[in-house]
């Protein structure tokens, strides 16, 4: 093929429909063109980079070899649109809408209340949806398996899977095989656990469901599309396409693709393109030719020989793992070692997206030095076939192939043809481990391949290979580790041998404690402790095989180290009451309503900020941010960045008419640095031009000359230091804390660090600013929390109006920084007269707009011998970055809830916002709460393992110390702890506490490696914010001559319900059902002075709003109903117009009159408080740091709840977040203040496999709240602090893996617990084995924050 031919013609389909692109860009993913070409913007952008599977869609080929057409999900964030000749693409918007006929599976996660704000849904459905297309009838396995590359910030996943589960007939009840066969209640059935039904319902009236099973569209593949006839007759011939800056080239013959290689032996073979895509979209590579050789049969033929099996370089992983698994039940056992190893790896490597178009030889080429398959390949024996101009080579891959980062010995021009994988031999054992920050999804830590063979009959090893991944810039062998075993002790596999094994393992595989990725003590324990697990395998294969007396036998309590985590899925219950006897079948109120816009989200019509159709003229901001942490700009060169074609202008400060900075909580901000930046990320510029690749461009051209300023700050300790603080610190005190200290029996110091949290809402910040062109007329369409914090500019708020149609997630991350860039936007739109519009990448959001505060908290305790604490004194230092933002009022908080639920006579809390020079930190769900309740619960923690915990158990401390009594709190603000106590009984009852504690305590007993942990958290969380300003509400309510009703308020809708909620407030105030009213976006010219949508009191304030024009409204149609008693609302609507009656209303509400006394130390900042408990279980392996939330029990006190849906799906949705907080979510920093955590491959958020296997939720019967709408109570943010059950549960599974090796009494773990935090403190023989480095020698790979 000559590549000075024209660009060639792309045929696919979309949806059926053909689409012909005559100008088809390598460098166009099929993302941007569904979104942007095609305006299909059901499919999201989460991350761009293969991590989050908002983007998922289905791709459908036809496979010629064996005439089938197969089905698989992918994401269209990697998927090079020149790849798709032949294919035809399903999207969200293709398998069903509102219009015509909505499918199943839309219908189902809807109507379960998977969706929430229903960013992540179109990418859950298609996921689904393409399982389902290949097996209707799937188990819980699959479900799980096709959701692991899904990730939701919102619901917990828990709905997401039940609204799945209706599918499978695996289920043991109607509730979740969504038929109603088999059911106890219908008597079918002798077991049925699940849902809101218990063992003795077949006997009573069925209790509230959250969905009913008989509403369920059934599954009908009749309805799918077809593969359209002509990609199966379509003629293979070669392709060129030409882009701006890439050729790409798809050849169809082998003979074409060598002689291309050969012609450009520099030029990448793009085949699942999971390497090379990242790598040009993050890491700014190129290439000018990219070969494409997804047509050559030959690398996708596959051969099954006696000596083992040959896969075709092309093959997918997922290809690879189905054959793998019918060759294990093909042949004997014993041939499959290897197979069964390298099914392990792939069960585990990526998400299933990733699997389906991520090829076997490039993932082998892309030499990750954390590969999962390379160490198993090389220990395996395994070789490649490789082919070029001068003919075809087998290479052994072995250390020789890896030859660096990314590296192997293939020469430039070689193509990897085949894969060959050998069958096991007689004797010969493999294993593959590894060890991942999430257990799926998630690049390994360290990650291994070992295989021994024994000399036939004995346990005499005659080969042993051990390969690494992670410890290295690329996979490395253990071969002198491996020589030792053999040579030294002549083979002899026994428990000495492994001894001087680790010994030598660590020598030779040794790291810089300055090592790339660092969690290098951690690193280096694996590679012993996962050895030691495949010597216990071993040891049990030979146990089992050739039994001598001379053997170590694992089993019993060391058998735990090889015993899998477990796995299953159990049924979950979620508990709520049902509505009064007697109450109105058409008021909703206290009924489980499905979210109002889950269809539409489920289907991709709900729009987005960035799915609003692009403007006439518009033009795309790209922000330029500070590459230093601390510095004077001498000079900013836009002059380059105005050369690039499309650059239309930079914004710099300079550009900002009016005031240069926003106020928060009466602190200056700067919108743009204008002489100074005080972190990396600071805003400094915005490109805009007409397309977001050209602003790109030119922001990257931008020169920005820096002085640095000496001595940067970024941990709170060089803060405390050089008393780097924003003012005031805060200080409270109850009794007389030093006096006290003098009277106790015991005193305790500790200290906790708690990380911060990325809000990673699904949706990015986007805007679309869109100037009228008329007396400086503004229309601000953007995705935020608080709408009235964006209209600026100086120009008067009336011209200004914000609209906010739904939010995809926010939980604090919209409120302030929101306001900052669409300050920026909107100067850009007011100074070129153009709309712009700015959508940030997940990158530069997680950079730039900060995250919760990360914590230091110190805590000195005085207390009896009886468990009673009688004195605190607790200090919290938050880590509040570069700029004030709304931290004092994060500290204010943290010291108003540092009681927790527990009673403490003396008690003495202070904290100080640290200035430092990190990003801005910013409000995040619980707002300070979680990080100071975590100080309070682990000093408890302290208390109980200070005493003992075989004496008191964390637990009874806190029953000891919890408010008993109507009380008063450390700022004399009097409460009845009663629904607490209720809370903290019914959890302990329903989690079965008392006789799980024991099996805890036995289970602990019998197994060494394996150690599981309990703990119940109570909490008392305050609603309402302190901030007078914002604690009121407004609303506008049209009734039209049609009867029907329009709704607006000032609360956003960001998935959590909020107008859901309001349109069952008005159906009950006005007497008429949901389906005539409608809420319409939040829009500050309908509702004016709107307060942010956060601290849990949405409902609380807008709720009251709406109720207020409502019952203004229908008291204005008295007259009319009177006139006409037998009349309908229609008629009475149409009298009311005729006698002209004004048919619309405002309401208002103004808020509890709340204070706080800083001089005092005394108020009553909120109304009421939620109260809960949650009981959860962990089970932990010792050796990795993985582990499991076996169950998890909360009972809430959320009053009388409006909607139970909605706030169990805020219960879990914020447990989940939770969870993640205190043992997965990591944000690092590098020595200079970058942020490394730029996305979902290197920050894990909770995933589907992070779900607790048995899951339940329990609302608090019989409670009322006089403070807020219809005695319900607030519930977005409370329960996010009791993820911190699970924390504690794995603290104290620590605690007996400690024991072990005989070390009782306190210790240390920060938060959050993950595998690394928790496995070292475990403290078992391998880490102890790792030497620590010394302080100060070198420089870690990150840096220590708080
Ligand atoms: C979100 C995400 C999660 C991931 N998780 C994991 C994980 O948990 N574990 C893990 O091991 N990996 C993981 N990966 C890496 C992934 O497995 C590899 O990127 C993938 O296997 C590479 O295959 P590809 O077909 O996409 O390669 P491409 O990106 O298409 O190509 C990669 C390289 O291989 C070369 N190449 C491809 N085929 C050939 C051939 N036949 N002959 C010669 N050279 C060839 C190309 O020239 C190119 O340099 C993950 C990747 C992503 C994006
Ligand atoms: S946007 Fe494609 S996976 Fe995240
Ligand atoms: S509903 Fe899943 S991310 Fe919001």
């Amino acid at each position: 093929m000559s590549e000075n031919k024209e660009t060639d013609c792309l045929c696919f389909y979309v949806n059926g429909k053909k689409v012909t692109e005559n100008n088809a860009d390598p460098e166009t993913m099929l993302l941007s063109y569904l979104r942007e070409r095609l305006r299909l913007t059901g499919t999201k952008y989460g991350c761009g980079g293969g991590g989050c599977g908002a983007c998922t869609v289905m791709v459908s080929r036809y496979q010629p070899g064996t005439k089938t057409i197969l089905h698989y999900s992918a994401n269209a964030c990697l998927l090079p649109v020149c790849q798709l000749q032949g294919a035809a693409v399903t999207t969200v918007e293709g398998i069903g809408n509102t219009r015509t006929r909505v499918h199943p599976v839309q219908e189902r996660i809807a109507k379960a209340h998977g969706s929430q704000c229903g960013f992540c849904t179109p990418g859950m459905v298609m996921s689904m949806y393409t399982l389902l297309r290949n097996k209707p009838q799937p188990n819980m396995e699959d479900i799980t398996v096709a959701l692991g590359g899904n990730l939701c910030r919102c619901t917990g996943y828990r709905p997401i899977v039940d609204g799945c589960k209706t599918f499978s007939p695996e289920s043991n009840c109607c509730q979740a095989n969504g038929n109603g066969a088999g059911c106890c209640v219908n008597g079918d059935s002798e077991m049925c656990f699940v849902g809101t039904h218990d063992i003795d319902c077949v006997f009573q009236e069925p209790p509230p469901q959250l969905f009913d099973q008989e509403d369920l569209l059934p599954l009908d593949p009749t309805q799918d599309l077809i593969f359209p006839p002509e990609l199966i007759m379509e003629p293979q011939v070669s392709q060129l396409f030409r882009g701006e800056r890439m050729v790409w080239v798809s050849p169809v013959s082998l003979e074409e693709l060598i002689q291309l290689k050969t012609s450009h032996p520099q030029a990448p073979l793009v085949m699942g393109n999971t390497n090379i895509g990242p790598d040009i979209k993050f890491k700014g590579a190129w290439h000018p030719i990219i070969i494409s050789p997804t047509r050559v049969q030959e690398l996708f033929e596959v051969t099954k020989t006696l000596q083992g099996v040959c896969f075709g370089a092309g093959c997918s992983l997922s290809v690879v793992k189905a054959l793998l698994e019918g060759l294990v039940q093909e042949i004997p056992e014993e041939k499959t070692e290897i197979y069964r190893s390298l099914l392990q790896q792939l069960g585990n490597l990526g998400g299933q997206q990733i699997r389906n178009v991520a090829s076997i030889g490039g993932n082998i080429v892309s030499a990750y030095p954390n590969s999962d398959l390379n160490p198993v390949f090389a220990a395996g024996n395994c070789t490649l076939n490789v082919v070029s101009k001068r003919g075809r080579r087998e290479i052994l891959l072995n250390k020789d192939f890896f030859v660096g980062f990314g590296k192997t010995s293939l020469k430039p021009d070689e193509i990897v043809l085949s894969v060959f994988i050998p069958v096991s031999r007689q004797g010969e054992f493999m294993r593959a481990f590894r060890q991942a920050p999430r257990k799926e999804n998630a690049l390994a830590t360290v990650t291994t391949g070992m295989r021994v063979m024994f000399i036939e009959g004995s346990s005499v090893v005659k080969e042993l290979s051990i390969y690494y991944g992670g410890v290295g810039p690329c996979t490395v062998s253990a071969t002198k580790t491996c020589a030792a075993v053999i040579g030294r002790y002549r083979g002899n596999f026994s428990q000495l041998t492994l001894s001087e094994a680790y010994t030598q393992l660590l020598d030779e595989i040794s790291l810089s404690p300055s090592h790339p990725g660092g969690q290098v003590e951690f690193r280096r324990s694996l590679t012993l402790s996962l050895l030691f697990k495949f010597n216990l395998q071993m040891l049990h294969k030979l146990w089992e095989m050739v039994w001598t007396g001379s053997l170590f036998a694992p089993i019993g309590r060391v058998s735990s180290a090889i015993r899998p985590l477990p796995k299953q899925l159990q049924p979950s219950l979620q508990e709520f009451q049902a509505v009064v006897k007697g109450q109105s079948g058409d008021d909703p109120v206290g009924r489980p309503i499905m979210h109002r816009s889950a269809i539409s989200q489920a289907t991709g019509e709900a729009v987005y900020c960035d799915d609003i159709p692009k403007m006439d003229g518009e033009l795309h901001l790209v922000l330029v941010t500070s590459t230093r942490p601390h510095a004077k700009i001498l000079d900013i060169d836009i002059s380059e960045a105005l050369r690039v074609p499309g650059v239309v202008d930079v914004i710099t400060s300079k550009d900002i008419p009016g005031k240069k900075f926003r106020t928060f909580t009466g602190i200056d901000e700067g919108i743009l640095a204008q002489n100074e930046v005080s972190c990396v990320g600071h805003m400094v510029c915005a490109v805009v031009a007409d397309n977001r690749k050209q602003a790109k461009r030119g922001a990257a051209l931008v020169k920005i000359a820096y002085e640095d300023l000496p001595g940067p700050v970024f941990t709170v300790e060089e803060a405390i230091e050089k008393q780097s603080f924003f003012l005031p610190q805060r200080m409270i005190e109850r009794g007389n804390v030093d006096e006290a200290f003098d009277k106790v029996d015991h005193i305790y110091e500790g200290e906790i660090r708690l990380g911060g949290q990325e809000h990673f809402y699904m949706e990015t910040q986007s805007m679309v600013v869109v100037p009228s062109g008329e007396e400086r007329e503004l229309k601000v369409y953007l995705s935020c929390q608080h709408p009235t914090y964006a209209q600026t500019l100086g120009i008067p708020s009336n011209r200004v109006s914000c609209h906010v149609k739904r939010v995809g997630g926010a939980f604090g991350g919209k409120v302030t920084k929101t306001s900052i860039i669409a300050c920026i936007t909107s100067v850009a739109a007011w100074k070129t007269g153009r709309a712009v519009r700015c959508v940030l990448e997940r990158g530069e959001d997680m950079l730039i707009t900060g995250a919760r505060h990360p914590v230091l908290g110190k805590h000195k305790v005085g207390f009896m011998n009886d468990g009673r604490i009688i004195a605190a004194d607790l200090h919290y230092y938050a880590n509040s970055g570069n700029t004030a933002d709304e931290s004092l009022l994060v500290i204010e908080k943290i010291l108003l809830h540092l009681d927790n639920a527990y009673n403490v006579p003396n008690l003495r809390g202070r904290s100080v916002a640290c200035k430092t020079n990190l990003p801005s930190n910013t409000a995040f769900r619980g707002f300070g709460v979680p990080q100071s309740m975590l100080v309070t619960e682990n000093m408890i923690n302290d208390v109980a393992m200070k005493l003992g915990c075989n004496f008191l158990f964390p637990e009874q401390i806190r029953e000891i110390n919890m408010y008993k009594e109507v009380s008063l709190t450390h700022y004399k603000f009097e409460f009845d702890p009663k629904n607490l106590l209720r809370c903290w009984d019914e959890c302990k009852e329903k989690s079965d506490y008392g006789s799980r504690r024991k099996s805890v305590a036995q289970f602990n007993q019998q197994n060494r490696w394996k150690k599981r942990g309990m703990a119940t958290i109570p909490i008392k969380f305050d609603i309402f914010s302190v901030r007078v300003s914002v604690r009121q509400a407004a609303s506008l309510v049209h009734i039209y001559k049609d009867g029907s009703v329009l709704v607006s308020h000032g609360g956003t809708e960001m998935g959590q319900g909020i107008h859901t909620k309001m349109q069952q407030v008005a159906s009950r105030e006005l007497h008429i059902p949901a389906s005539l009213i409608h809420i319409t976006e939040t829009d500050t010219s309908a509702v004016p002075n709107t307060c942010p949508s956060a601290a849990s009191f949405g409902t609380d304030a807008n709720g009251m709003a709406v109720k207020d024009a409502c019952e203004i409204l229908y008291q204005r149609l008295e007259p009319v109903r009177k006139q006409n008693p037998e009349g309908t609302w229609q008629t009475w609507v149409t009298s009311a117009f005729i006698q002209r009656i004004s048919l619309s209303a405002t309401g208002y509400y103004r808020g509890h009159d709340l204070y706080m006394d800083w001089e005092k130390q005394e108020g009553q900042p909120y109304a009421y408080f939620t109260y809960g408990a949650c009981c959860s279980e962990v089970e932990v392996d010792c050796l990795t740091g993985d582990y499991r939330t076996v169950r998890t029990d909360i009972v809430m006190d959320i009053g009388r709840s409006i909607n139970p849906s909605v706030d169990i799906g805020q219960i879990e949705g914020a447990f989940i977040q939770g969870l993640g907080l205190y043992t997965l979510e990591e944000l690092k920093f590098s020595p200079s203040g970058v942020l490394y955590t730029r996305g979902p491959s290197q920050y894990k958020i909770p995933a589907v496999c992070d779900i607790p296997l048995q899951f339940n939720v329990y609302l608090l019967s019989g409670s009322d709240n006089p403070h807020a709408i219809y005695s319900s109570k607030g519930i977005g943010e409370p329960v996010l602090f009791l993820g911190s059950s699970v924390f504690f549960a794995i603290k104290d599974a620590v605690a007996a893996a400690r024991v072990e090796a005989g070390m009782v009494g306190t210790f240390t773990l920060n938060s959050p617990a993950t595998p690394e935090r928790t496995c070292l403190a475990c403290n078992t023989p391998f880490t102890q084995k790792i030497p620590a480095s010394k302080q100060g020698s070198f420089q870690p790979w990150a840096l220590s924050i708080p």
